[in-house]
């Protein structure tokens, strides 16, 4: 069934309080629940969610229903108006669930022997039955019967004897939020005193054995802590808070109320395991976790529909934390590289959706980067649009107004308008229309008077012919052409299809540096001669628009190259300068020195109107690169020698800056030094960061043989390296064996495929390798859908997600999509293919 959001209604009771009593056994788990609810309107019957659950009894205020007085389906529990007092009353129900056949890892599962929970977004009704909804918000109170030293759940906690434990929420909150943990853990411990001098507990809790892994987090747990308060104001609100790193994990993390469960991936680090990206990354989601305690919990979602109301919010914030505590322009760049690899990559495909979708069947699928990384974006606008301070007004009302609340984004929009007085209608359509909008510019220089003209259009997306024209920021400098700032960034609002903006009393024609910051999720086109490219990128005073101006030049660069024509100096010369300016972060230089990757040059090459090639686009990338490091071979080993890091290991950003453009010397030079330089550093290095960057530049230039089983045989027993492992080497080696490569793999005793971590590895390794993949037998897509396939039945979360490598199918050749098509049809044609897949495919193929 689809579900859409204008046939919301509102829960009919009102649900105070539960009680959930556990009495856990892996075959066998009893669950307890007592709801004390109050009816809003007369008469309705109460329909609770339950799926997969044996039910043993239901009682109304201690009286058991007789079998005619409810219905059990598939989808759970209703109970007859006749049977509903009219009157607050008491329903007692008793369940009993199986958490180790629990392969889905939804509900109650269990992983290396100790239990966990995902509820979100209706995992709770695996559980036990429930009005498993996010405006349903209640006061939890946990009992937990079980064998495990170590049993948790949200809230503080109220007793605790062997084999017992006792948990109370003080916060009403929706059933997503839930959690449970019992296993033999141990946990990194410290506190955190809050602003109001309020001490709490932290704890980190992971399998032993790993606890000396678990210090950054906790120290980047405090750091974000602190940051909420100086920036948002916003306090911890219990007197504990525990973060579990659990092995068997479907999504990255998750932020039940007090009780963080964690992949241990996105936990774990130790300078020898964990590499720079890792470390930043693990920063970054303790944050996001941390920072929906305000933006998610205290204030939730109406409904599913509203997802990105704290997902884009929340991913704002955490990106806006990073910016703050590490290199705020490089950690720009990175969002806007991810952003446009998966958000722009799915918003021109048959899966584009708005960021506040109006339908879906299975709501697990809108976990996308729409919802989440353009939802950071519309919210970036809104402060560029609103100001610094206008911002932070609008934040604090929106605390204010809706604390303890489930809401919308009319909800969020609203208090942005009451705190500027501005009108926000048009902006609204960046939440309800799916699409990046094409802004075209063009510019004209008459009598001191410069004119800006942009022109936006939006294709249409699926379900969605009509784009009316959107409320766009677009931040503009103009500079001297002797590289000078005219005036200081300004914020043209573009409200119009098409749009003159002029400047006066200009001496001489500017260059205009447009769309700073990336100030809005849009896709810029403009005829900008090579020269003008190249002085952006030597003088633009905005980072953003510095490397944005060299990722022209290599995209026009590779586009050229990719139809077979030849190499033309622009970029090789322009880049040179900025190799050579020291001035410049490394962290900076090295994103410079990254050529966009090979999805991304067929993404160009179709908008252009190219059908892309696969291996043209792999052999122009490889060109281009050997052509950079012959050119500047000599500057390239010298910033590899220059960027060496002595000492111990550290993550911060410098050290981090350097290494990886150091690496980024070493995957150039890589062409053309028989891979000398990566074979020295893999033997001597001493931390996770170069040691795989050295094993990917063996891989790629096929030299790997040593070095592979070397490194399997040093980390065989360690599941997050051995991830490494996996997705390093199908990701970097040649596309012409990157199948067999995956085959092989996949009979490795060590590719434990019901693990997500260890089946994304293999799987985001062979779809990395552009060339690879889309080899145009169509092996690689073969053996794709073979795994998805076999995948379903396990856990049908993880297959759907993985089925977007398909996305794209409709970019290539005839041959290409009749190959991707029947393999996307073979699915969908599968037995019992799960909600979740088939939704996807039937999405994919339309
Ligand atoms: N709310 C989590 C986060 O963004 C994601 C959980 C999604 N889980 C899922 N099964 N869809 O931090
Ligand atoms: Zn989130």
């Amino acid at each position: 069934v689809t579900k859409r959001l204008d046939e919301y209604r509102p829960f009919p009771f009102e649900l105070e309080t539960v009680h959930l009593d556990f009495r856990l056994d892996p075959k066998r788990t009893e669950v307890r629940a007592r709801m004390a609810f109050i009816p809003k309107q007369p008469a309705a019957s109460l329909h609770l969610d339950g799926e997969e659950l044996e039910l043993v009894s239901v009682a109304i205020d201690g009286r058991n229903l007789l079998r005619d007085e409810y219905r059990v389906s598939v989808t759970g529990l209703t109970i007859h108006a006749a049977s509903l007092p009219e009157q607050p009353f008491t329903i007692e129900t008793v369940v009993r669930i199986v958490p180790e056949a629990n392969t889905a890892l939804e509900g109650l599962y269990m992983s290396n022997g100790m239990y966990c929970t995902q509820c979100e977004a209706e995992g709770f009704r695996k559980i036990t039955y429930y009005p498993d909804r996010p405006d349903v918000m209640a006061k939890f109170h946990v009992t937990i019967a079980g064998d495990a030293p170590v049993l948790l759940s949200n809230g503080d906690l109220v007793t605790q004897k062997p084999g017992y434990a006792e948990w109370s929420d003080p916060w009403p909150k929706p059933a997503y939020l839930f959690a449970l943990v019992a296993g033999d853990l141990v946990a990194h411990s410290g506190t955190f005193t809050t602003m109001s001098g309020r001490e709490v507990a932290l704890n980190i809790w992971v399998r032993k054995g790993d606890e000396d892994r678990c210090d950054f987090a906790l120290e980047a747990l405090k750091r974000s802590m602190k940051w909420d308060e100086e920036v948002y104001g916003r306090e911890y609100d219990l007197d504990i808070f525990n973060i579990v790193a659990v092995d068997d994990f479907n999504m990255g993390a998750m932020e039940n109320k007090g009780l963080n469960i964690f992949n241990s991936k996105w936990v774990l680090a130790s300078p020898e395991t964990a590499t720079d990206a890792d470390y930043e990354r693990i920063e970054g989601i303790i944050a996001h976790e941390y920072f929906h305690n305000w933006t998610g919990n205290r204030i939730t979602c109406r409904d599913w529909f509203q997802l990105c109301l704290k997902e884009g919010l929340t991913v704002y914030r955490d990106q806006c934390f990073t910016r703050d505590t590490r290199l705020g322009p490089v950690k720009r760049i990175d969002d806007v590289i991810m952003l446009r690899a998966r958000q722009f990559r799915e918003d021109r495909g048959p899966l584009a959706h708005p960021p506040r979708p109006d339908h879906y069947k299975e709501i697990n699928n809108f976990y996308t980067a729409t919802v989440y990384e353009k939802g950071a974006e519309i919210v970036g606008m809104l402060r560029t649009l609103v100001g610094e301070e206008g911002y932070r007004a609008a934040l604090d009302l929106y605390f204010e107004r809706h604390d303890g609340q489930a809401c919308t984004i009319e909800d969020w929009l609203k208090v942005f308008e009451d705190s500027s007085g501005r009108n926000l209608s048009q902006f609204k359509r960046w939440y309800t229309d799916a699409g990046t909008p094409v802004l075209r510019v063009s510019d004209t220089y008459h009598d001191g008077v410069y004119t800006l003209r942009f022109e936006q259009v939006t294709q249409p997306t699926p379900g969605q012919a009509q784009k009316p024209p959107r409320h766009i920021p677009i931040t503009v400098g103009l500079l001297t052409p002797d590289g000078r700032e005219h005036a200081p960034s300004q914020v043209l609002e573009m409200t119009e299809a098409t749009q003159d903006f002029t400047f006066e009393n200009l001496p001489q024609k500017p260059v205009a540096s447009i769309l700073r910051g990336f100030s809005a999720p849009v896709s810029l086109e403009r005829n900008v001669a090579p020269d003008e490219l190249a002085f952006l990128l030597a003088h633009d005073t905005d980072p953003f628009n510095r490397w944005e101006a060299g990722r022209q030049l290599a995209q026009d660069a590779l586009v050229e190259m990719a139809q077979g024509k030849p190499a033309q100096p622009d970029y090789a010369v322009a880049l040179g300068k900025l190799i050579a300016d020291e001035s410049a972060e490394p962290a900076f230089r090295a994103l410079c020195l990254q050529l966009p990757s090979e999805d991304g040059i067929a993404q160009t090459l179709h908008d252009r109107g190219i059908t892309p090639d696969p291996d043209a686009i792999h052999a122009a990338r490889e060109a281009l690169a050997t052509g950079l490091a012959q050119t500047h071979q000599t500057a390239l080993g010298d910033i590899y020698d220059a960027m060496a890091v002595p000492g111990p290991y550290s993550p911060d950003p410098r050290p981090a800056g350097q290494r990886a453009l150091r690496l980024a010397a070493a995957g150039l030079l890589n062409r053309i030094d028989g891979g000398q330089r990566a074979q020295t550093l893999f033997e001597s290095a001493t931390n996770m960061t170069e040691s795989l960057g050295a094993l990917s530049l063996l891989v790629q230039a096929g030299i790997d043989d040593g070095a592979l089983s070397a490194f399997r045989e040093r980390w065989k027993a360690d599941r997050l390296v051995m991830d490494k492992w996996f997705i390093t080497q199908l990701a970097a080696c040649p596309p012409e064996i990157a199948v067999e490569r995956a085959e092989e793999l996949s009979d490795d005793p060590l590719f434990t495929w019901k693990t997500p971590n260890r089946f994304r590895a293999l799987m985001a390794g062979l779809s990395a390798n552009h060339a690879g993949f889309h080899r145009k037998d169509g092996a690689g897509y073969r053996f794709y859908a073979d795994w998805l396939i076999r995948l379903d039945p396990v856990n049908p979360q993880v297959a759907a997600r993985m089925s977007t490598a398909f996305e794209t199918w409709k970019r290539y050749d005839a041959e290409r999509q009749a190959l991707m098509r029947s393999e996307l049809e073979r699915i969908s044609a599968s037995d019992g293919l799960s909600r979740d897949l088939s939704e996807m495919t039937t999405r994919l193929l339309a």
